[in-house]
């Protein structure tokens, strides 16, 4: 089934994430993420998605909350640092420490600020959910993925 499994779901196109935490010492984390949903207005919920054999799971669930970077067409390069296994994803990034002491990228479409809601058991996976708090949205185009490839859409939206 895992093969079947993933290639139906690589036919729902996504955008592109990086997830980011700080820890209770204030040491940063980030994890590339696609499984992220938007949940309810009232209050304004969205859902990611973390293995939870992943570094930023712990991370994650030690955490008051965590900020979404969506990445943009040219950041092919941070999606695959952050979900690679270096030590320090951090130390090629470009980022600063935002009000929420979250990471927050540079050269990105949006930030989307987070405080932790709940979690849900799944699997394999823990569904955490986020109450949006704030972001700040970025001129750019979106950085997709569909069929475990990257692209981008053809239009400009701005
Ligand atoms: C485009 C893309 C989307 C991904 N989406 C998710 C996701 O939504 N949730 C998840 O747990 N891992 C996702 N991953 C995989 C993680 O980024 C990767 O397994 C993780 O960074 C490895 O962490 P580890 O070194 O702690 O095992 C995605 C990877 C890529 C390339």
């Amino acid at each position: 089934m895992s093969d079947q499994f993933r290639s139906l779901l690589s036919r729902f196109a996504t955008g592109v994430t990086v997830a980011t935490t700080a820890d209770a010492d204030g040491k940063p984390w980030g994890m590339t993420a696609s499984a992220v949903t938007s949940v309810s207005l009232e209050p304004p919920l969205l859902l990611i998605c973390v293995d939870r054999e992943a570094k930023f799971h712990a991370a994650l669930h030690g955490a008051t909350g965590f900020a979404l970077n969506v990445l943009a067409a040219d950041q092919k390069n941070l999606s695959r640092t952050f979900a690679g296994s270096l030590a320090d994803p951090f130390a090629s990034a470009d980022y600063r420490i935002g009000p929420d002491g979250f990471p927050l990228l540079a050269g990105v479409v949006a930030h989307i600020i987070c405080s932790r809601w709940g979690t849900f058991d799944a699997g394999d996976h823990t569904v955490f959910f986020g109450e949006v708090s704030g972001g700040e949205i970025f001129e750019g185009l979106p950085l997709l993925h569909y069929r475990s490839k990257y692209t981008t859409t053809a239009m400009n939206h701005n």
